[in-house]
């Protein structure tokens, strides 16, 4: 077995704070999660806002798509269920209810005061025509991490199930670390990623479908961070794997469960 993996939290620390805003988030890095994992979207507008579904529907009071909406319109809404308030006096946190910018977010991580990896996942890239990567590309390089630097705790990777997104990533921020995301087993795979990626993000059902997916991509030099693993047998299984990362909606958990 070789050394213990990342642990990511997936939209934050999803299984117990609504995902993809601030406190769940907040609650991830307090649990230890050596990094925390991310979707964009762009706004009418163009911001980068961190919701993961096309449309608003499921995270929020909004209805429609994302990248109908101005900023200042998703800013007015609430995003989040926060069940039952009956019981408590304390004033509503204006935060758990906010639609998390890729900017907050980031300025988050870095008042962590620690280092935090940050896998930022581009969403529907081919539908944008490469507006979202280019919004990505100079929004990191705004705050300079759109490159690894020895003096920054703070280390982005760029995530898409897109190749071509990945391609345009290594165009418009040759030196920003890349992962290409798998959902569906590649007919053939040697091992080698497209456009320059070194990390492999199969899901978890892919690994369990065929494990030595695992060896080939490492055998090629990629690192593999495995999405969602909530499951202690899962968990099992890609430690003995000998996984480099563990993408879960529940940090705070799985740190426990290996013992870290
Ligand atoms: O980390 C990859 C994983 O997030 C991909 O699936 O649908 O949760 O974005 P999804
Ligand atoms: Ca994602």
């Amino acid at each position: 077995m070789g050394e213990s993996p990342l642990i990511f939290a997936h939209r934050g620390s999803s299984a117990v704070l609504p995902e993809h805003t601030l406190p769940a988030y907040l609650k991830a890095l307090d649990e230890g999660a050596d990094g925390v994992e991310c979707d964009v979207r762009l706004t009418k507008d163009g911001h980068l806002v961190c919701v993961h579904d096309r449309r608003l529907d499921r995270t929020s009071n909004g209805k429609g798509r994302v990248s109908r909406h101005t900023l200042a319109e998703l800013d007015a809404l609430e995003f989040g269920n926060w069940g039952d308030r009956s019981g408590t006096d304390d004033p509503p946190d204006p935060d758990r209810a906010r639609l998390l910018t890729l900017d907050r977010l980031l300025g988050a991580v870095r008042d962590a005061g620690r280092e935090v990896q940050v896998l930022i996942e581009t969403k529907h890239p081919t539908h944008h025509g490469g507006d979202v990567e280019r919004a990505l590309a100079t929004a990191l390089r705004r705050y300079g991490l759109d490159q690894p630097r020895d003096s920054e705790r703070v280390a982005v990777t760029v995530m898409s199930f897109s190749a071509l997104a990945v391609r345009r990533m290594r165009e418009l921020a040759p030196g920003l670390p890349t992962a290409l995301l798998m959902e569906l087993l590649p007919s053939a795979l040697r091992g080698t990623l497209p456009f320059g990626a070194r990390i492999a993000g199969p899901g978890i059902h892919l690994v369990k479908a065929r494990p030595r997916l695992v060896r080939t991509l490492q055998a090629a030099g990629n690192r593999v961070f495995v999405w969602t693993v909530n499951d202690p047998d899962e968990i099992d299984m890609l430690i003995d794997l000998g996984v480099d990362g563990i993408i879960t909606d529940r940090p705070a958990f799985v740190l426990k469960h290996i013992g870290r």
